[in-house]
């Protein structure tokens, strides 16, 4: 299986993958073989390996940050806006940027949905939602003022994010709280919105007001509705096929089953499909495990860094 690295390329790249003889796309560091004749994407790590003297770069440390302040949308539910400085505000506009909070020795890795980068003051939103005791605990320390420890970003938040392309039509479904990382990309997307439905069922209607006001959506079921709605965006595709001749971002931020259910809905193969990214995180640096998974061919693939092209 050929595999795409979220970092390959990046100031990340090469991580302690390479080191490890590891690193999912260069066949060198794993086998001592050079297969770039038919698996190259663009940048050799192994050359910028062997250039670093056999350094790599070491993983991100944890950051202390200040609550700016927080919005409460429901008891489980907060929005969480964080002072951070402008740099680190600029990246996190990546499509599947997240950011790692450290507390008490747990992580808990959050999705950016909102970035401010000004010379003044900058900023990232988070949402924290109470889905077990690590996330219970930070929420007890959300308050403005209060100090987080983060690390970050890191963009493998959504899979197949490479496929994405600001200037292309898009067309999207999305579900609850995995739509999330919709919200920190939504003003690329602006007018280039081809058709977008809603599951909005388990979100605070204060906050669909807040984060998706501006756009204009079409409300769904997707529990009750899913081949209904896998039809609609078949038709959508087709039409934004006919009118731009290219492909639309097809983004469906939803649970991992409802993915798969559209997708055989619509007819649309997955590796066309941008969806969240649901392993476990937490080092996101493809050093504890927590995300992996073995695949077809016996690989254990880390997927806080790559996916399967
Ligand atoms: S989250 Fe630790 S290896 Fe992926």
């Amino acid at each position: 299986m050929r595999y795409v690295c979220q970092d390959r390329g990046s100031e990340r790249c090469p991580c302690i993958l390479m080191e490890a003889g590891q690193c999912y796309t260069c066949s060198m560091s794993r086998k001592g073989i050079c297969d770039c004749s038919v698996t190259w994407q663009g940048v050799c790590p192994y050359t910028e390996y062997m250039q670093r003297n056999r350094n790599c770069i070491y993983p991100l440390e944890h950051r202390i940050f200040r609550v700016r302040e927080r919005k409460n949308y429901s008891e489980e539910l907060a929005v969480v806006k964080i002072h951070v400085p402008r740099g680190f505000a600029l990246k996190c506009r990546k499509a599947g940027a997240f950011v790692i909070a450290g507390e008490d020795g747990w992580t808990v890795p959050l999705s950016v949905m909102e970035c401010v980068s000004a010379a003044e003051e900058s900023t990232i939103a988070v949402a924290v939602n109470i889905t077990g005791p690590k996330t219970m605990r930070l929420m007890k320390r959300c308050s403005a003022g209060s100090l987080w420890q983060l690390r970050g970003p890191y963009f493998s938040g959504i899979v197949n994010g490479e496929i994405y392309g600001p200037e292309k039509l898009s067309v999207i479904v999305a579900k609850g709280i995995a739509s999330i990382p919709l919200i920190n990309i939504r003003s690329q997307i602006g007018n280039n919105m081809a058709a977008f439905y809603l599951d909005s069922r388990k979100l605070p209607e204060k906050f669909v007001f807040d984060f998706f006001g501006g756009m204009d959506f079409e409300k769904v079921s997707l529990q009750n509705d899913v081949e209904a709605v896998g039809r609609k965006i078949r038709k959508d595709y087709e039409y934004c096929l006919n009118c731009s001749t290219e492909r639309p971002n097809l983004m469906f931020m939803t649970s991992p089953y409802f993915v798969q259910r559209i997708s055989e809905e619509a007819q649309i193969p997955m590796r066309q499909i941008i969806f969240p990214n649901h392993a476990n995180m937490c080092c996101g640096e493809g050093i504890c495990g927590a995300c992996s998974h073995t695949d077809n061919d016996g690989t254990t693939v880390r997927a806080c860094k790559c996916s399967v092209i």
